[in-house]
């Protein structure tokens, strides 16, 4: 049995400039075989919207569901860091309404942080979470929440005004409290310049290999989705022919008598 870690050991690796390796996960068998490897952190991400409900963006994705999907993870793992994301319209009402959602997330599931999309505008929202005693992990670039903002999950800060903002940004989540910020679909030297600036630890996902870490969504790099074909996305198996070569396997020897035999049969 492994003792947890913290996001202050987490904070620490950036000094030592040893790596952090994250992954999302979202249900018990997935959480654990995750568990039984050197993971540091995992993200329960609202990619679950997506991944996991089938939905076109995150926007769905309410507190409920966070709690719910988190509570499984945190219980069915004892080693890594867990991050559970703030959803769309969880923080955005007011800083109050803000603190009551992460307080929930925090207290209902027993996870060790949230992640909360944003650059200046979540200042507030940071600082009084921190100072509740709520970890926060900040997320600029791309922020798939803002889709409809942004009208495509594109490269972000590809020009010069944007990246001045979000390296602006970083140094303002920093400054107010946040222990550490993913970058998503970043150039990768800008990424470098944000990751050189703070103290805290940067993630990063299509941000580069100059972050302090990396993430992946877990259904992304396990290669469920055959036509999935994003240049950041490292495939590491194959379980969409896996799955489907077993299923399709299994369903002739349903149909052809082979399946059970004698010795599956009581
Ligand atoms: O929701 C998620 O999985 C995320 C990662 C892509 C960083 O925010």
């Amino acid at each position: 049995m492994g003792k947890r870690l913290s996001v202050v050991d987490l904070q620490k690796y950036k000094t030592k400039s040893r790596k952090i390796a994250a992954l999302t996960a979202y249900s018990f068998y997935e959480t654990r075989i995750i568990d039984s490897t050197a993971v540091d952190m995992i993200l329960v991400g609202d990619s679950l919207g997506m991944v996991f409900q089938g939905k076109t963006s995150t926007i769905p994705v309410s507190v409920d569901h966070m709690i719910y999907h988190t509570k499984i993870v945190v219980e069915s793992s004892q080693n890594p860091v867990i991050v559970a994301d703030m959803p769309f319209g969880s923080f955005q009402i007011s800083v109050e309404k803000a603190v009551e959602n992460a307080v929930r997330i925090i207290k209902e599931t027993g996870c060790n942080a949230v992640k909360i999309e944003g650059g200046e505008i979540v200042v507030p929202v940071i600082e009084q979470l921190v100072s509740s005693g709520i970890p926060v992990y900040g997320h600029l670039g791309l922020t798939p929440q803002s889709i409809n903002k942004f009208g495509s999950y594109k490269l972000r800060a590809k020009h010069d005004d944007e990246a001045l903002i979000l390296k602006k940004d970083a140094l303002l989540l920093e400054k107010a409290g946040a222990c550490g910020v993913f970058l998503e679909k970043i150039p990768a030297e800008l990424a470098k310049e944000v990751t050189l600036s703070l103290n805290i630890p940067t993630i990063g996902i299509g941000a580069g290999v100059h972050c302090d870490g990396q993430v992946l969504v877990i259904s992304d790099m396990l290669g469920y989705d055959s036509e999935l074909n994003f240049r950041f996305v490292r495939k590491y198996a194959d379980l969409n022919t896996v799955i489907k070569t077993a299923v399709e396997n299994y369903v002739k020897d349903v149909c052809s008598g082979n399946f059970p035999s004698n010795e599956e049969s009581y």
